[in-house]
């Protein structure tokens, strides 16, 4: 328990993955009521049962967070059900690999339909699924805090985390949507950042570094049972070589969040990267 946290309304999107999942746990365990918001009812309702569990208090609510309407109604069954939300994460997001190529740079062939079977360049990829990705990610985050910034403003404040990545410095390969979305990330935290000061709500992000989850498993391979050949490129660039886990970020999220422990940090990205970013990889 804490006594910044007991009761307060904290508003998780993406709650049924692995970050948040793991944040909104974090927080319920310090006494905040959690509303769990995701698009997979099964996926926030497993989060709900351990947090019931551990004998906290969550709710669970599906909803598209790039949806304004579906949006609006989470506010208002929020507002009427549970109370005025405090704190906003801003989970919701992710990649599509139909918006990759398969390859690192251009290739003539692309042009000309001779790429080999099973081979994508910037031309074959799916232009609806870029486009998806770049709603989700930045839409998805302007939407939420949007709505409930209009709770904090009845409350006198609030907090809220957006979700950055290390591509929002410099892009990975082949993860153009993605990226570009991330870099869009850390620009909006500090431009909402500065409009809603007034207000008092401060508005921070997180830029994980790279997390242990079952996609990454897959092609990043793991240090105990072997790496791919991206995820030897990323540990080898990573001092604390090794990838994080969701644990590693809970401190950061708690801090950001708590009103007298961050109560002068606003418009800030924190890497949470083993010191990815420390360096430039020659
Ligand atoms: N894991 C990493 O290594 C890493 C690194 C850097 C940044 N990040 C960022 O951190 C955030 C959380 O990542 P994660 O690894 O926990 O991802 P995750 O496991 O894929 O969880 C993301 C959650 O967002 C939900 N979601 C996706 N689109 C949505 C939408 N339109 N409306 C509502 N919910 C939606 C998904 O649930 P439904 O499909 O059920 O909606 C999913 O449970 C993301 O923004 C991600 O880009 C992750």
């Amino acid at each position: 328990m804490n006594a910044n946290f007991e009761n307060k309304v904290v508003v998780v999107t993406g709650a049924g993955g692995t970050l948040c999942s793991e944040i909104s746990i974090h927080m319920a365990k310090l006494g905040a009521k959690v509303v769990l918001v995701g698009r997979t009812e099964e996926k926030l309702q497993a989060v709900a049962e351990k947090i019931a569990r551990l004998g906290g208090t969550a709710y669970t609510y599906a909803c598209d967070v790039t949806d304004r309407e579906g949006v609006a109604a989470l506010a208002r069954y929020v507002e009427e059900n549970v109370g005025l939300c405090s704190c906003l994460v801003n989970g919701a997001g992710g990649n599509n690999a139909k918006a990759m190529p398969t390859i690192t740079s251009f290739d003539p062939r692309e042009l000309t339909g001779e790429l080999p079977e099973g081979t994508r360049g910037l031309y074959d990829i799916d232009m609806d699924a870029f486009e998806s990705v770049l709603n989700i990610n930045t839409m998805g985050t302007v939407i939420p805090t949007m709505e409930f910034a209009k709770q904090m403003v009845k409350l006198g404040g609030g907090s809220v985390i957006n979700f950055a990545s290390m591509n929002s410095y410099c892009p990975l390969t082949r993860c153009f949507a993605y990226a570009m979305s991330k870099a869009a990330i850390t620009n909006l935290t500090q431009s909402f950042a500065a409009y809603f000061a007034p207000a008092n709500i401060r508005i921070n992000a997180i830029a994980p570094g790279f997390m242990v989850n079952e996609r990454s498993k897959a092609y990043l391979g793991t240090v105990e049972e072997g790496l791919t050949k991206r995820g030897e490129s990323v540990i080898s660039h990573t001092p604390m070589g090794r990838f994080g886990q969701a644990a590693d970020l809970l401190g950061c999220a708690e801090w950001l969040l708590n009103d007298e422990a961050s109560a002068f940090v606003t418009g800030a990205t924190i890497p949470v990267d083993g010191g990815f970013l420390t360096l430039g990889g020659v």
